[in-house]
């Protein structure tokens, strides 16, 4: 049986199938599900990214079926081998799969037993063939900063719930891993709701409320393990799993956080929750840059005004404040003008509405940079990377500039 468990990459179009499949291996220590893919394209981008030692794969499925998947990853990936599975019937499948360079077939519906016996046996196989010792090093896990001096924070605040601050935040953060060269971090500062891990389809146990436990050896290396690895290879800071976990969290613990997290980052993307509390201002102290996210209508932007008024009272330099306006459609209580006019201050980057975009994210559980990054909402996101990170230029009128591997990630 291996020491390190076998990190397995699940790739189903049927979430309900993903997600039993998750729970069926949970129980199983050797096995680790590292990552889910809806459809073939996405398995080959996640193969890439988290060098699986196996890929357990359906037939068929929308834009790239498991045969053209396996096609790929015995080409590109020899050392993330294929499972394949399929309904009775699917005789040719067997064949073409073969062909296409698959280790094993498991017909549906097969049993837990037949799963797991089929994982271990490609696995030991492999392992004998020494398949795995062709695989590139992994990238190391986190080091120092390639940046001189504390990373950069960027924090992304509004006084109202539902304006988009973690869309926001979650999707700038990855933005900026894909834009620049840079390690980025996520902090899910909304100690009692945070949506961070749903958003992004973390599956990670591990959260804000380890640092707490952690407290007095907090280091590198202990944060690493705390830390999620997302898209793009960004690492985030989980919220609590329960709200009632929140008040352990205390502002000292949030300060010790982003000492270690700054060591180890270029850039700390913060989403707060919509309390400002001496924990999100302390961060706002250390901020570079501060988001205040707000909606075209009438609430929002009255919240948006109140909360200007707080950061004017702290002393923080207007320099360092953005406006960030979100969902910009044509039915909104304001315009861009009024709102400057009013806050007195200028729009940095508007976001358009695109509940299309952003549900299919949600649905998919990664962030709409990377679903779809031709998307205006996502050309928007790029444009705040650059308010953000100037120098970087990143490519503003098309998809993705260059397709990093994860920097720290797996
Ligand atoms: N630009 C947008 N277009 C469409 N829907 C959006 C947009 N921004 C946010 N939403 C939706 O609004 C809801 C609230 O967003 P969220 O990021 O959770 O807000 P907050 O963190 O400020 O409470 C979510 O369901 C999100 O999907
Ligand atoms: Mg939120």
């Amino acid at each position: 049986m291996a020491e390190q468990p076998i990190r397995l990459l699940i790739v189903d179009d049927i979430q309900s199938t993903r997600d039993n499949l998750r729970k069926l291996l949970s129980f199983e220590e050797d096995i680790e599900v590292v990552g889910t893919a809806g459809d073939g394209k996405q398995g080959v981008e996640e193969a890439q990214r988290l060098h699986p030692d196996i890929v357990l794969t359906d037939v068929n499925m929308p834009v790239m079926d498991g045969i053209q998947l396996t096609e790929q990853l015995t080409q590109d990936l020899p050392a993330s081998p294929v499972i394949i599975m399929s309904v009775q019937g699917e005789r040719d499948y067997l064949r073409r799969a073969m062909q296409a360079g698959a280790r094993e077939f498991l017909i549906k519906p097969f049993s837990h037993d037949e799963l797991v016996a089929a994982i271990r046996r490609v696995y030991a196989m492999e392992l004998k063939k020494g398949t795995f010792l062709t695989r590139t090093a992994e990238p190391p896990p986190l080091l120092t900063s390639g940046r001189s001096g504390p990373g950069e924070v960027f924090v992304v605040f509004s006084a109202k719930g539902g304006v988009g601050k973690s869309i926001i935040a979650a999707n700038l953060a990855v933005a900026l891993a894909r834009e620049t060269d840079a390690k980025v971090a996520l902090v899910d500062l909304d100690l009692q709701f945070g949506d961070i891990g749903v958003m992004l389809n973390l599956n990670h146990s591990r959260s804000i409320t380890d640092v707490v436990d952690a407290q007095d050896h907090l280091d590198a290396e202990v944060l690493d393990d705390i830390l999620a690895v997302g898209p793009a290879g960004i690492r985030v800071l989980l919220a609590p799993v329960k709200p009632e976990l929140a008040d352990l969290v205390t502002p000292d613990h949030v300060r010790t956080v982003f000492a270690e997290v700054r060591k180890l980052c270029d850039f700390v993307v913060v989403d707060a929750s919509s309390h400002l509390g001496e924990s999100i201002l302390q961060v706002m102290e250390m901020a570079s840059k501060i988001l205040v996210v707000t909606g075209l209508t009438i609430p929002s932007v009255k919240n948006a005004r109140l909360t200007l008024g707080v950061l004017e009272s702290l002393n923080i330099d207007p320099e360092r404040v953005l406006l960030v306006v979100n969902r910009v459609d044509g039915y909104s209580d304001f315009n861009k003008e009024a709102t400057e006019q009013y806050l007195r201050v200028p729009v940095t980057v508007q976001i358009p509405h695109d509940p299309k975009a952003v549900s299919d994210a949600w649905n998919q559980g990664k962030p709409f940079v990377e679903t779809q990054p031709e998307a205006e909402i996502s050309r928007a996101i790029r444009e705040l990377v650059f308010r953000l990170v100037p120098q970087e230029q990143p490519a503003l009128a098309g998809g993705d500039k260059k397709r990093r591997r994860g920097i720290f990630g797996r």
